[in-house]
């Protein structure tokens, strides 16, 4: 069952870190537990991508090198959302911001709508083991449900345990493409872990445990913030 206190947090919760540390499944999981939504720009570009949009088909080559999307971009999809009617106070962000442009507007967007400063938890994780969990990550087509083949494999390969959704591996967790987005991440986005900083909203979480370690200690972490 969801469990409603969180959502008095009352504001943004961003998950930072690098490609692989984590972000995603901890963010499914806060989601459902706490029945927040969870923004990931990775998974909306995705969807662009796979409906042949506009946006789609001008972000796919950045997606394909391992670079970032345009700014604008990626801001307009989140402030569009973010700014509807009744959307509510808390909710996750993984993936996003990604640079100081991005994190510096939505700043802006967030004071701007009357919103409070956002949270940020920066996965700490050991690059070596990033390219494992990547090259082994597959997903559920239809729920999103996320696998690793070494460590965290479906009952049967290649089915989702939830729903028998097919898993796909996705097209940039090839070796190639995830040094470059490590690289990517190493030269524009662990930067924004030195600006939350200054600005006091940085917690700290040990991303190599177990998932489920993970998830309580993220909980745990975020209580007091509450
Ligand atoms: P995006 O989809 O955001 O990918 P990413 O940041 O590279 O992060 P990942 O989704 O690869 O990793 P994750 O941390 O979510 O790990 P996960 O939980 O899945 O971005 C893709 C692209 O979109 C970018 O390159 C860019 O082009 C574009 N883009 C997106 N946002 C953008 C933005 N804001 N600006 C510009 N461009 C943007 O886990 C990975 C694997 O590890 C899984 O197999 C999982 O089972 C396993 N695992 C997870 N936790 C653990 C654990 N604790 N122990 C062991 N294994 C674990």
């Amino acid at each position: 069952m969801a469990d409603p206190s969180v959502a008095s947090l009352g504001r943004a919760v961003i998950f930072l870190g690098p490609p692989g540390a984590g972000k995603g499944t901890q963010a499914r999981q806060i989601a459902k537990r706490f029945d927040v939504p969870h923004i990931s720009t990775g998974d909306m570009i995705r969807e662009h991508i796979q409906r042949g949009t506009p946006l789609g088909q001008s972000a796919r080559p950045f997606m394909d090198r391992g670079e970032l999307v345009p700014d604008e971009v990626v801001l307009n999809m989140v402030e569009e959302l973010v700014a509807q009617p009744g959307f509510p106070e808390t909710f996750v962000l993984d993936g996003f911001p990604r640079t100081f442009r991005q994190a510096e507007r939505f700043d802006e967007f967030l004071r701007e709508h009357g919103r409070a400063e956002p949270l940020v938890v920066h996965f700490v994780v050991d690059t070596k083991q990033l390219l494992r969990r990547l090259t082994g990550r597959r997903t559920c087509s239809v729920g999103g449900e996320i696998y690793n083949i070494y460590d965290n494999p479906p009952r049967v390969p290649g089915q989702c345990d939830v729903d028998g959704g097919k898993l796909i591996q996705r097209p940039d967790d090839n070796e190639d493409v995830i040094t470059r987005r490590l690289g990517t991440y190493i030269a524009r986005t662990r930067l924004l872990v030195d600006y939350y900083r200054k600005e006091n909203a940085l917690l700290e979480l040990d991303g190599l445990a177990p998932p489920a370690v993970v998830t309580e200690r993220l909980i745990e972490m975020l209580a007091p913030a509450r």
